[in-house]
C-alpha cells in the first residue's frame, strides 16, 4: 500500500516554464535584472548590524517563561508603535505571531469552520491561497477596479456575502496595487461587517511606506463597529523578514472572547521564541533609519521609472500611493507568462506578470521599486524597448 496524503496538500508542483528558464539562467551564470526583488536584506540597504545583533543578547532570553500572547514587554513595544501612529492600543489587545502569515492562519482557525468563506480583494498578494487551503477555508474574491486610482467594488463585495462568509480581508495599503483603503471605503466595510456579523481583517504590513504626498492612517485608529483585527510585523516595518516576528491587534465587539480563544490557538504552538521577543522592542524603536532608506529608494526608483516612461508611449504606470511596487500597463499582446519569458530570454529582465496577483486579463507587469537603481533603470528601459518595437 502506498501512503495516502490529504487533499489539501495535493498541489501541482510542476515547475512553470518561466521558473525553469529563470533557474537555467542562474545556473549558466547569465546576468539577470531582477525587477521582482522583494527581500530587503538582499537590496543593498545599510543595516546597523551591531545594534541588531546586540539586541539578541538580552539576559531574559536564558529563561523559559512563555506567554501565549507574547512576552508583555514585546507587546508593550508594539503598543508604543501604534501610539506613535495616534492609535490607542493596549498590550492586552495584542497577540504576537512568528509572521503575518501565521497571524492569518490563527485568525482563519478562530473564525472559520471547514468550508467557510473569507472575502478577499483581487488583485492582491497571492500567498493567501495557500494559507486558506491549509485551513480548509474558501477564499472568495471581491474586485478592485482602476478608475482614477484603485477603488473597491463594494456592490460586488456585498453580492459575494453568503451564510458561510465569516470575514472580509483588506490589505491597507494593498500589495501590489499600492493604494490605501479610503475613509469612505473603510466606513462601508465596517458597516457591512457589523450588519452581517463578519470580522474585518486588515493587513497593514506596508503602512509605513507611503509615497511622497500620500498618507494613510491605521485601522487601529478610530472607532470599531465590527470585530477588527489589524495585522503587521517586522518583515516590512523593520525590513527584517528573517527575524520572524509579527502581531495581531484586536478591536471592537466580541474582542474579549476572540482574544481568549486566540490565546489558546497560540498556546497550542507557542511558536514565538524568547530571543526574538526580547529583541523586538529595540528593533521596533530603531527601525526609522531603515524605513527612510527604503522610502528614499522607492521614491527615487519611481522617479527613474517615470523619466523612462516619459520617453515612449507604449508602457504606462498606474497611480501608486504606497508600498514597494509599481504596476505597469503594457500592450496585451501575449499571455503574462509568455511575456515574462520573452523579457527574460531577450533582455535578461525578470518581472512578475499581473496574473500572478490576480489582475484581470493580460497586459499587466508588476515591477519592484525596491530593486537597486542600477538594476531598475536598464530593466525598465528594456521593457520599453520590447514594446516600442511593436
Ligand atoms: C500584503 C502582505 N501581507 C503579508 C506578507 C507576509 O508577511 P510575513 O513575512 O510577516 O509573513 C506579505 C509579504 O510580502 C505581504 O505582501
Amino acid at each position: 500500500m502506498q501512503p495516502r496524503f490529504s487533499d489539501r496538500t495535493c498541489w501541482d508542483t510542476t515547475e512553470t516554464e518561466l521558473a525553469r528558464e529563470l533557474a537555467d539562467r542562474r545556473l549558466q551564470r547569465q546576468p539577470i535584472i531582477d525587477l521582482t526583488a522583494s527581500n530587503p536584506t538582499h537590496c543593498g540597504f545599510n543595516y546597523d548590524e551591531a545594534a541588531l545583533l546586540a539586541a539578541l543578547q538580552h539576559p531574559d532570553s536564558l529563561q523559559y517563561d512563555p506567554d501565549p500572547r507574547g512576552i508583555r514587554s514585546a507587546r508593550e513595544a508594539v503598543a508604543r508603535y501604534y501610539a506613535e501612529r495616534r492609535a490607542d492600543v493596549s498590550a492586552d489587545q495584542l497577540l504576537l505571531t512568528t509572521s503575518t502569515s501565521e497571524a492569518y492562519s490563527f485568525l482563519f482557525r478562530l473564525l472559520c469552520n471547514a468550508g467557510d468563506e473569507v472575502l478577499i480583494a483581487q488583485p492582491s498578494y497571492p500567498l493567501f491561497d495557500f494559507l486558506a487551503q491549509l485551513e480548509d477555508v474558501r477564499l472568495v474574491p471581491y474586485h478592485l477596479f482602476y478608475d482614477h486610482g484603485w477603488q473597491t467594488d463594494i456592490a460586488s463585495l456585498r453580492e459575494q456575502i453568503t451564510p458561510r462568509t465569516r470575514a472580509i480581508a483588506v490589505v491597507h495599503p494593498n500589495n501590489p496595487t499600492g493604494h490605501f483603503t479610503s475613509d469612505a471605503e473603510r466606513h462601508e466595510l465596517e458597516q457591512i461587517c457589523a450588519e452581517h456579523g463578519l470580522a474585518l481583517i486588515v493587513d497593514e504590513v506596508f503602512l509605513d511606506y507611503p509615497m511622497p504626498g500620500h498618507s494613510g492612517s491605521s485601522f487601529a485608529t478610530g472607532d470599531h463597529p465590527a470585530l477588527t483585527f489589524v495585522l503587521s510585523g517586522l518583515s516590512k516595518i523593520a525590513a527584517l523578514p528573517q527575524m520572524k516576528a509579527a502581531w495581531i491587534a484586536g478591536f471592537g465587539p466580541g474582542l474579549e472572547e476572540a482574544m481568549a480563544r486566540l490565546e489558546i490557538v497560540a498556546d497550542t504552538f507557542l511558536s514565538m521564541n524568547a530571543p526574538i521577543q526580547n529583541a523586538l522592542p529595540a528593533w521596533l524603536a530603531n527601525c526609522g533609519d531603515l524605513q527612510r532608506q527604503i522610502r528614499d529608494r522607492v521614491a527615487g526608483n519611481l522617479g527613474i521609472l517615470d523619466q523612462t516612461l516619459a520617453r515612449q508611449e507604449m508602457v504606462s504606470r498606474l497611480d501608486v500611493e504606497a508600498g514597494w511596487y509599481a504596476v505597469l500597463r503594457v500592450p496585451a499582446l501575449q499571455h503574462g507568462e509568455d511575456l515574462a519569458s520573452r523579457l527574460l530570454r531577450d533582455e535578461g529582465v525578470s518581472i512578475h506578470p499581473g496574473y500572478f496577483f490576480g489582475f484581470p486579463g493580460d497586459g499587466w507587469v508588476v515591477c519592484s521599486l525596491l530593486a537597486e537603481p542600477t538594476d531598475l533603470a536598464p530593466g525598465i528601459a528594456a521593457i520599453c524597448r520590447v514594446f516600442s518595437a511593436v
